[in-house]
């Protein structure tokens, strides 16, 4: 779930008439301005658009403005120079503003519930904005990962009821988000996107606005296409961590080094591509994003046997973390009651602030449940919250706190560990940290 404060009012203001004659002040506007829609913002930008930049979180927006937004280094640059620009990058919250753009992308959060059910309220909100304030010869393009066919049901449908020809007054695009916050190693302009349309005509357009800033766009035959194939990348990823995963379990029980393996199996160029073991899996997709497919065809009655199996693994990996630390423990004679346990590194992956499904969040409550006394260290995390509502502070001194165990969770680039004793008992979540003395692997 998003932990932005999310001002629905602004929003749910009942918008003017859409004026028709004004010229269009923004080649496109950006609705949702988070871990994904801000970086695109800021390359549309350094690709030469005038952009509108649009939030409903009034803190999200100070935020930007203050330049205190988690990017990696390119984009904090990015945003400088666009914030020097306001005629060419103008933040805003006000919707009605919408008008002013000739093409909209919403890139809001599409989360699930705690029964891992599509949250779709956030994407409702923004299509139903977006749709209030369309105006002739505007491009409409979802970004958002959602279920196949949402696209026609949140903007398609409902502009044609607003008596709109699509493909000739306003045109439908999906094309989904392929950024990886936090890797400087893919910048956005060289990953090729994926485009679907409403119509040739739409997808025409859709390509268009996309070449304002990538370098390749694939063009596909429909929304649903376009729609599909971000769900078929990300269940891809979940299914080849599970399996990542249980390998690794298979290693351990046969005492083979599960890095080396894969790195080894890496070495051949087809038909191979390297997944990592973890503690588990965070952030904004991986988690979700099969649950939108699951949930889709839940009434279709359709055989989803593989990724229902990957998804229930994946979300018991904490637990598996949890009862390996009760093993490394128990081995020097001790039980979780009263051990002093550290994570290093509570963010769901490296180099980024994001804590959102992070499964260090998962892991803590389980310790600390079983009465541990749990604490962490995290360059990029200096304040969390759990699930349960407790509330931890990142260790200024990690060492001090002299840890019976010491899970490594998340290694961020600047992490530094050179704390650690030569007899700290370590648990390698990350299966890389060979550089540690004495580690043992999840
Ligand atoms: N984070 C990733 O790694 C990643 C990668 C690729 C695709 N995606 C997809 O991109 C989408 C956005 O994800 P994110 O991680 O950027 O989310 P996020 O939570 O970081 O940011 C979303 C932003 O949208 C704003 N918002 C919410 N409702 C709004 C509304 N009605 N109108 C305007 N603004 C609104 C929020 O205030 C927030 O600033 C999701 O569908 C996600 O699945 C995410």
């Amino acid at each position: 779930m998003s932990t932005l404060d999310v001002r629905a009012d602004l929003f749910d203001a009942p918008l003017p008439p859409t004026p028709i004659d004004v010229p269009f002040d923004f080649d496109v506007a950006i609705v949702g301005l988070g871990y994904v829609g801000l970086p695109t913002a800021l390359a549309y930008h350094a690709g030469g658009s005038r952009v509108l930049a649009l939030d409903a979180s009034s803190r999200r927006l100070r935020t930007i403005a203050a330049r205190g937004a988690d990017l990696i280094a390119p984009d904090r640059e990015r945003l400088d120079i666009a914030l020097h620009a306001p005629a060419a990058f103008r933040l805003t919250g006000d919707a009605r503003e919408l008008a002013r753009a000739s093409a909209i992308v919403v890139c809001v959060p599409t989360p699930v519930d705690a029964r891992q059910v599509p949250d779709l309220t956030a994407l409702r909100a923004a299509c139903a904005t977006v749709v209030a304030t369309a105006r002739p010869g505007q491009l409409i393009m979802l970004t958002s990962t959602t279920y196949v066919g949402c696209t026609h049901d949140l903007v398609e449908q409902p502009l044609r009821e607003r008596g709109m020809q699509i493909g000739r007054d306003v045109f439908v695009t999906f094309s989904a988000e392929r950024i990886d916050p936090g890797n400087v190693g893919f910048a956005q302009e060289v990953v090729p996107r994926v485009v679907g349309g409403a119509t040739p005509e739409c997808e025409e357009e859709g390509a268009r606005l996309l070449s304002r800033y990538t370098a390749s766009v694939h063009r596909v035959s429909s929304l649903a296409t376009a729609e599909m194939t971000k769900l078929l990348e990300n269940t891809f990823r979940a299914v080849n961590i599970a399996l990542a995963n249980e390998f690794a379990d298979i290693c351990g029980a046969l005492d083979v080094p599960v890095t080396e393996v894969i790195e080894a199996a890496s070495t051949k160029p087809y038909g191979f591509m390297a997944f990592y073991p973890g503690p588990g899996v965070g952030g904004h997709c991986i988690p979700c994003d099969p649950h939108y497919l699951l949930w889709q065809l839940k009434s279709l009655h359709v055989d989803t046997g593989v990724i229902t199996e990957a998804m229930t693994r994946i979300a018991a990996r904490p637990r598996r973390v949890v009862e390996r630390i009760r093993d490394v423990l128990g081995r020097a004679g001790k039980g979780t009651l009263g051990a002093r346990i550290l994570l290093v590194g509570v963010t769901y992956k490296p180099d980024v602030a994001d804590l959102r499904e992070s499964p260090a969040l998962e892991i803590m409550d389980l310790l600390i449940d079983l009465g541990a006394e749990v604490q962490f260290t995290d360059t990029h995390a200096p304040h969390i919250r759990l699930g349960s509502g407790r509330e931890r502070d990142s260790l200024a001194d990690p060492g001090a706190f002299h840890p019976d165990v010491v899970l490594v969770h998340t290694r961020h680039h600047d992490s530094d560990l050179a704390w650690l004793e030569a007899d700290t008992v370590v648990v390698d979540g990350t299966y890389r940290s060979a550089d540690i003395t004495g580690r043992v692997l999840l």
